[in-house]
């Protein structure tokens, strides 16, 4: 793989293999996907794009991007216009869902500001986006019911970050585990309105017997992650492009394990499809755990072997003073309940997924501020 079209084509053909049992599940639906033009809506929405055009028997997903499109509507969106399994609603989550909506089968919630500079910046429309937008989503759900037209999945997304920084004993972490959160601090914007929408979902399900499922994303990255969305791979892969020094705002300690983005994918479909009603599936990779260190010096080696890259790895301070707090020093899940339950199963390895970032990248350098 050499070119950022190959690396879309391979991932796009292995969603549509690796999830055509949940994409025949949704065939001859509606799925409405909030906060498609993001990144993980990239390949959700292409995924399910691409198991209609490799399934031309089958009755076609019809896939509703909502998307305040707050920057526009993204290139690789509007090249999709065409697609007449394809609407685009422009529509605020945060605001009742517009009536012009229609009947849909499944939803999706992932309609949120999800890099920690970002929603750091804009914390009271990070909680709007992710505790009034998904009530206006349940409120839907309860009138499509009253309606006779029952919606036959939702997907919440939550985060890893409502685990806040988990104690020792609890690293792996399992789905069972509370969380260690401050519920005033600089990122609690963010955990504590996915804490509070996981127990919305829950008690939708409970009470009003609404199909929701709830996944708790583990630190993803590949295609469709802006190049300055502030995240880390980004960030070192914006470094590596313009052939500066690979810049490590910490002391290079912290660690994570990293879910490419098409094995997460599966993994979200899976858990809308499949998942129980009322429950959280964590979404990520168990191995291998590695520290910002050694993740920037894999992306230097990288880097010199596709494009005869001279940089290093330097030692900065962020300009933001709360840059690292409540930043958990390690994060890494246990994913057996979806791999028993779902059949969840990454198999693309962090070396492999971070060539095809970086190969991606090199053909989307441009993007807007995040
Ligand atoms: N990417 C990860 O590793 C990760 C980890 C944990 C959780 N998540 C969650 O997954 C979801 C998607 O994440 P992402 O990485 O694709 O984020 P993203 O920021 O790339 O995309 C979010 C999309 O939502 C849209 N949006 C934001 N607020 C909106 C609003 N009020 N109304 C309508 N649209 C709005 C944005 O325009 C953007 O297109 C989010 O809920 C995020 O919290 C992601």
């Amino acid at each position: 793989m050499k070119t950022a079209e190959q690396v879309c084509s391979t991932d796009l053909d292995y969603i549509a293999r690796q999830g055509h049992d949940e994409f025949s599940r949704m065939s001859g639906r509606r799925v409405m996907i909030a906060g498609g033009a993001g990144f993980l809506g990239y390949y959700l929405v292409q995924g399910a794009l691409h198991w209609n055009v490799r399934n031309p028997s089958a009755a076609p997903i019809k896939v509703i991007v909502l998307d305040n499109f707050m920057r526009g509507v993204p290139q690789w969106l509007t090249a999709l216009e065409k697609n007449p399994n394809l609407r685009l609603l422009k529509h605020d989550i945060t605001v009742p869902l517009p009536s012009e909506l229609g009947d849909v089968e499944f939803l999706i919630h992932a309609a949120s500001i999800a890099s920690p500079i970002y929603y750091r910046k804009y914390p009271i429309e990070t909680m709007d986006a992710n505790i009034n937008g998904l009530r206006f989503l349940l409120d839907y759900c309860m009138a499509q019911k009253k309606k006779g037209r029952p919606v036959e999945g939702v997907l919440f997304y939550s985060s890893s970050e409502i685990y806040g920084d988990p104690t020792t004993e609890n690293i792996p972490t399992p789905e069972t585990y509370r969380g260690n959160v401050s519920c005033t601090g600089p990122r609690a914007c963010y955990d504590e309105s996915k804490r509070f929408g996981e127990t919305l979902c829950v008690n939708f399900a409970r009470q009003h017997g609404l199909p929701i499922k709830v996944a708790r994303p583990f630190n993803n990255y590949g295609p469709g992650l802006k190049i300055t969305d502030g995240r880390v791979i980004p960030d070192f892969a914006r470094n590596i492009l313009s052939g500066n020094d690979i810049v490590m705002l910490s002391d290079g300690s912290a660690k994570r394990t990293f879910c490419y983005v098409a094995d997460a994918v599966l993994g979200y479909y899976k858990t809308l499809v499949k998942g129980r009603d009322g429950e959280a599936y964590n979404v990520g990779v168990e191995v291998p755990e590695i520290s910002m260190a050694e993740l920037a010096d894999r992306m230097v080696a990288l880097g010199r072997e596709l494009f005869g890259y001279k940089g290093k790895t330097v030692r900065q301070q962020s300009n933001d003073k709360d840059y690292l707090v409540d930043n958990p020093n390690r994060r890494c899940p246990v994913i057996t309940k979806a791999r028993t339950e779902l059949g969840y199963d990454p198999q693309v390895t962090i070396d492999e997924g971070l060539r095809r970032s970086v190969i991606w990248y090199s053909g989307n350098r441009e993007a807007s501020e995040a």
